[in-house]
């Protein structure tokens, strides 16, 4: 379902027809937004390889991805680098990201334990399953500025105060959470970069696993919905010499069932493939 259909509050200040929802064929990373042509460097960068806090990113050189908005040099070219920010409380600018740096409970002003999903999307995920568990506080990173404002619509129509969606390049995630600090992680069709020259943008790799066992907590889940296999063979494999316990995988979600039962919303791409008749694959992890 769109977020047409689902009857969305228009952002003040950009056009209603400027959320499109559809599926935009960025399998090989084709931009949907315009912050994916920027090359300018930003003044005062850090060096290449490390987030503007000095921490190591997860493998991939520093972008412009975790600047402030007013330093974007041209404020015009996407409506929703300031219009994400008219999305509070759901949304939080990637300044605030960092200063939440374990206290993560103040960005809900209530402790609870925090469940994130790496690159929401369109939100149906987090949305759907923010409201199915509001004992939790869940937080979405997502590096698209539109597709920030899609979701946090998505957490406002569903009434999930527990929801927030924080602009943030998810290869800089050592800035944002304190050891041990996640109690659960879910990534649900992460780009996958199948060619080889743009394979070290992939997130699943070794400096992201290495990077979950510090942040989820001993005993928290890790749970991926892919449809792209050799990225999650590959990832798996790397696994092996780490704290992670693989608990199940399943090769065709569509075909032999959730295996998380009710437990679990199915995503945008997810959709996309199952319409295709093309498997998604799942696997859950547990930090030891
Ligand atoms: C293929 S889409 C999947 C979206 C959604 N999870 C779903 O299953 O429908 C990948 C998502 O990850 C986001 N993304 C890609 N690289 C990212 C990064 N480095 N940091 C945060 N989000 C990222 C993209 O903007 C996009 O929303």
């Amino acid at each position: 379902m769109s977020d047409k259909r689902e009857g969305n509050v228009p952002t003040p200040g950009i056009p209603d027809d400027a959320f499109d929802d559809s599926f935009d064929g960025s399998f090989d990373g084709t931009p949907d937004d315009t912050e994916e042509t920027e090359k300018v460097e930003p003044v005062g960068a850090p060096p290449a390889g490390s987030s503007s806090s000095g921490r190591p990113s997860l493998g991939r050189p520093t972008s412009m991805r975790i600047r402030a908005v007013e330093d974007y040099p041209d404020q015009e070219l996407n409506p929703y680098l300031r219009g994400h920010l008219d999305h509070k409380p759901e949304v939080l600018a990637a300044e605030e990201g960092k200063a939440l740096r374990g206290h993560w409970q103040d960005a809900f002003l209530r402790p609870a334990p925090l469940h994130v999903e790496i690159g929401p999307g369109n939100g149906f995920f987090l949305s759907g399953m923010a409201a199915r568990h509001p004992e939790r506080n869940w937080l979405g990173i997502e590096i698209r500025f539109k597709r920030v404002v899609l979701t946090a619509r998505k957490l406002r129509a569903a009434g999930c105060e527990n929801g927030r969606v924080l602009r943030y390049d998810a290869h800089y995630l050592d800035d944002l959470f304190a050891p041990g600090e996640i109690a659960a992680l879910y990534v649900n069709h992460p780009d996958p970069w199948e060619k080889d020259k743009r394979a070290k943008h992939r997130l699943l790799r070794r400096p992201f696993a290495e990077w979950i066992c510090r942040a989820v907590a001993s005993g928290g889940l890790v749970r991926i919905k892919t449809d792209y296999r050799p990225n999650l063979d590959d990832f798996l494999a790397l696994c092996h010499d780490l704290p992670l316990r693989v608990d199940f995988r399943c090769d065709d979600i569509a075909a032999e069932g959730s295996p998380w039962g009710d437990d679990d919303v199915r995503t945008n791409y997810q959709g996309k493939f199952d319409e295709r008749g093309e498997p998604v694959y799942g696997v859950q992890l547990t930090v030891l």
